[in-house]
């Protein structure tokens, strides 16, 4: 049985259990997270549950689980699972009530499932992938992990079907991150990547990167950069839980660089796997 959880009880997560009128579904009322486990053990689960309650506060959502509660959970479904390597998706929604743009009086509903890790694609990792530029359509708060998703799903489903990897939005002339996805550039020895604006998600595979540069001396500059930057960077590589770190070779089909991921890209990559 595939392992989930919804407002205090362990479920079959194949089973249909939600009702018709769930908010989340409804509107798209709640945030999320998506967390990595390795060997059992979420990775950076602190800064994920910082993000996930900064979001639901940011949505006006109160949860009635503390982080603790929420850790407990979690460490109670990855037991059950006999899984180490896996993901875990929580998500926290406004409850359960006849739809109302109004906020209901009603507790937030929590789910979550823990799955089998989906492996990436390894030959993306070895031979780099393309990106698609696109217009960033999305609302002006992207640092709330909202399930609204529409314009990235659309952004990345365009862009697959232009035989790109991922779509890396474009806002006023500024680069913003991927469709799920945060974006780093390497120019002259140095990292380069969107400041942390509300106009991004504040990934954590991008904290970790900047993080594990400090420790390999490679210095970052977090920056606004316009699409012209991508086709000049030394490399480009794109990082999130899910992909981890995925270097970027080419850019609406045109070649970056040599064409092949980059030395610096590699070396942070493999001390990223250290720390997993
Ligand atoms: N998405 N930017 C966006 C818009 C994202 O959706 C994500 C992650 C990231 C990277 O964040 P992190 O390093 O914390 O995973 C950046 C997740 C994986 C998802 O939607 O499933």
């Amino acid at each position: 049985m595939a392992i989930g959880y919804l407002n205090g009880q362990v479920i079959n997560s194949d089973d249909p259990v939600l009702p018709i009128d769930e908010r989340g579904h409804q509107f798209g009322d709640g945030v999320y997270e998506y967390i990595r486990v390795y060997g059992g053990r979420p990775f950076m689960m602190k800064e994920h549950l910082d993000r996930f309650f900064r979001s639901a506060e940011a949505i006006k959502l109160n949860l009635d689980q503390s982080r603790e509660d929420i850790e407990a959970i979690t460490k109670d479904l990855i037991e059950r699972s006999g899984l180490a390597d896996c993901d875990i998706y929580m998500q926290a929604t406004r409850g359960i009530a006849p739809r109302n743009h109004l906020f209901p009086n009603v507790p937030a509903s929590i789910s979550m499932t823990v799955k089998p890790f989906r492996m990436m694609d390894e030959t993306l990792r070895e031979e780099g992938a393309g990106i698609k530029l696109m217009p960033d359509e999305r609302w002006q708060n992207c640092w709330i992990k909202t399930l609204n998703l529409l314009p990235n799903l659309l952004a990345k489903q365009e862009a697959f079907e232009a035989g790109a990897f991922e779509a890396v939005l474009v806002r006023d002339n500024v680069v913003t991150e991927g469709s799920s996805s945060n974006l780093f550039l390497v120019k002259d020895g140095k990292l380069i990547t969107p400041p942390a604006t509300k106009h991004i998600l504040h990934g954590i595979t991008r904290m970790a990167v900047i993080d594990i540069a400090a420790e390999l001396d490679i210095p970052v500059e977090e920056k606004a950069f316009s699409p012209d930057a991508v086709f000049e960077a030394d490399e480009v590589f794109l990082t999130s839980t899910g992909i981890e770190i995925v270097p970027v070779t080419s850019v609406d089909r045109q070649t970056i660089s040599d064409g092949k991921p980059g030395e610096i890209t590699k070396k942070i990559y493999e001390a990223f796997m250290k720390r997993v």
